[in-house]
């Protein structure tokens, strides 16, 4: 969490610094600053609130100087308020960092002891202060800042400026990305490439434990013992230009009517329209694997779920779905005839990554299924396959959850083919099937148009309940999810069958039902679930087919009717009217759909 950008060069920092953090929002957006070096003064400006705040700031009060670091938050120690804002500044030194410093309290009051004065409550104003204090035993800056680095302890990356030293900036990876990016004779540091893309082209990844001290001619970088190391200068694949919404009130809206053409592009990668599905290069033999740990956060682990159903059932692979917070504390049996899939859009999930490195560290061959092919799960995994939603915008994921889906059924089918658990025929099918569903979801979106009323009556409620079964009941999750994410109103996900088994005692008239019955094998199953519901006074939003719909869409209050898929695809295709529901009853609420309260696009603390 948390964007850093910093720049020393020719042109003013401010305007470039700001363009930088706004690329950053995405990371975090509760409140954001600047702090530059001009004729030999540190000066910052800093906001509640969004990048816009402190745009407005800097318009009435500009910032010289052609050096700085920039900071956009998300809080973790300290509310997110003016005074806990970055860039933390203490004796001449100014501070920006991303992640938690774990035992800032045990410095804090040592550096208190010392005779050291806090102004806020951030973890990270512990760093200026510790710098400082090596500094006044007579270590130069560059050294002070390496000195302080090694006392702090957790996962964070961070960004020194020195009022002394108007020609570097230090930086710091341990445990959260950071960039550099070369110039003319100019140097830029940052959280990712997105933010660097309009600067430069030529960046250079900080490796765990590095720290560097960025000069204009370039950065002397040094490795986790303190020793000179060379990291590769390569070209970034990150476009300079600023997304646009096209005609869409916002991005989430915009990246849910990409899905047909972005699916398009994934499922075209698995040659699916040739009737054979390509298996991506894996660092495992599919045959021979004992199982398959499946691990992500949000929801790509209910990306996971489906793809569960999916291995199972086609390829008769045993597949375990951990969420990675849970999996890295819960000592996984892992063995090296085993192999792990991590699944993330951003590919820098703090979480996913320690999960990912837990499997490496255990000889477990690794796969990392992520949007963005720079990120360090991207780097780091023995393997890699894009899913290729392009760059999503929106907090709340949602192509990045189709293309993550779609990318897994490809590969559950492809391994069901190495495996010889489908015939020729069957396995013909699937890729029939799969190559159908760019269509599909575009007559998904089309079969929507009665979501609007809907969404009307759901915006008043309080709670929702959402209900599914087998591949459609991890589609219920991500619904419910959705819907809380961007609404703030109450949801819940239930499998269909455990209704009776407590939420049934949530069931009124005050809480719609959302029931995902696509007219599969377990339909009948949940026609039975539905009758209960609508027993108990319950009102229920059918989302079904025609033939669901002819079966029960008489006694449903309301129903949205789909094209009728095959079963393996029903999850991508069903999970889009979710999507545009809560869309649509987050517009009617007012709420910020892009960019919602208290949430991050990219985790990068546990
Ligand atoms: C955050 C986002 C979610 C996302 C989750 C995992 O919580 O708000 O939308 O599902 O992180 O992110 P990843 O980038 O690993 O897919």
């Amino acid at each position: 969490m948390c964007g850093i950008v910093g720049l020393l060069g020719r042109r003013p920092a401010a305007p470039l610094l700001l363009e930088g953090l706004r690329r950053l929002e995405y990371r975090g957006y509760d409140s954001a600053g600047i702090a530059t070096l001009a004729e030999g003064r540190l000066d910052r400006r800093r906001a509640e609130g969004k990048i816009a705040k402190l745009a407005a700031v800097l318009e009435d009060q500009p910032l010289d100087g052609t050096i700085g670091i920039a900071h956009t938050r998300w809080a973790t120690h300290g509310r997110p308020n003016e005074t806990n804002a970055h860039p933390h500044i203490a004796d001449g030194i100014a501070v920006v960092h991303n992640g938690i410093i774990e035992n800032f309290q045990a410095l804090r009051d040592r550096l208190e002891a010392a005779g050291h004065v806090f102004a806020t409550e951030t973890d990270t104003e512990v760093v200026p202060h510790l710098i400082a204090q090596h500094q006044r035993t007579g270590l130069d800056p560059t050294r002070a800042a390496a000195r302080a680095f090694d006392e702090l302890e957790g996962a964070y990356s961070l960004l020194v400026l020195f009022q002394s030293r108007p020609d570097l900036l230090v930086a710091a990876r341990r445990g959260s990305p950071l960039a550099i990016g070369y110039g003319d004779g100019e140097m830029f540091v940052g959280s990712d490439a997105t933010a660097l893309a309009p600067l430069t082209e030529r960046i250079q990844y900080l490796e765990e434990g590095d720290w560097a001290v960025v000069g204009e001619d370039g950065a002397q970088i040094h490795g986790a013992d303190g020793q000179p190391v060379e990291r590769e200068i390569g070209r970034t694949a990150f476009s300079g230009a600023l997304m646009g919404k096209g005609n869409f009130r916002h991005f989430m809206e915009k990246e849910i009517y990409e899905q047909p053409s972005v699916l398009g592009d994934t499922l075209h990668a698995f040659d699916v329209g040739t009737g054979e599905i390509a298996m991506p290069s894996l660092p495992f033999d599919i045959k021979a694997v004992s199982r398959l740990h499946m691990v992500a956060c949000g929801t790509a682990s209910l990306a996971c779920q489906v793809a569960r159903y999916w291995f199972e059932r086609h390829a008769h692979l045993p597949v375990e779905c951990d969420l990675a917070s849970e999996f890295r504390y819960r000592r996984p049996l892992l063995t090296t005839d085993q192999g792990a899939v991590f699944v993330s859009q951003s590919g820098e999930t703090a979480d996913t990554l320690a999960a990912l490195r837990l499997c490496r560290a255990a000889g477990v061959p690794t796969v990392g299924i992520v949007n963005v092919p720079e990120s360090t799960i991207a780097r780091e995994a023995d393997a890699l396959v894009r899913t290729l939603a392009g760059p999503e915008i929106g907090v709340a994921s949602t192509k990045a959850f189709t293309t993550q889906l779609a990318t897994l059924a490809c590969m559950a089918i492809a391994a069901a083919e190495r495996r010889g658990t489908m015939d020729a025929a069957e396995l013909k099918q699937a890729a029939e099937t799969l190559n159908a569903v760019p269509g599909h979801a575009l007559e998904a979106l089309e079969c929507c148009a009665g979501i609007q009323d809907i969404a009307e009556e759901f915006a008043q409620v309080r709670d929702l309940l959402y209900l599914g079964r087998g591949s459609n009941y991890p589609i219920a999750l991500e619904g419910a999810l959705k819907l809380k994410e961007i609404t703030y109103i109450h949801a819940e996900g239930y499998a269909a069958g455990e209704l009776k088994h407590g939420p049934i005692a949530l069931v009124d008239e005050a809480t719609p039902v959302i029931v995902v019955a696509p007219s599969d094998d377990v339909f009948e199953k949940t026609a039975s679930n539905v009758q209960e519901v609508m027993a108990r006074g319950g009102r229920v939003l059918l989302v079904t087919d025609q033939a669901g719909h002819r079966a029960l869409g008489d006694k449903a209050t309301w129903s949205l009717v789909l094209p009728t898929v095959p079963p393996l695809i029903a999850p991508i295709v069903f999970v889009i009217p979710l999507q545009l529901l809560a869309y649509h009853v987050a517009v009617r609420r007012g709420t910020d759909v892009d960019q919602p309260r208290n949430l991050a696009k990219s985790v990068t603390v546990e």
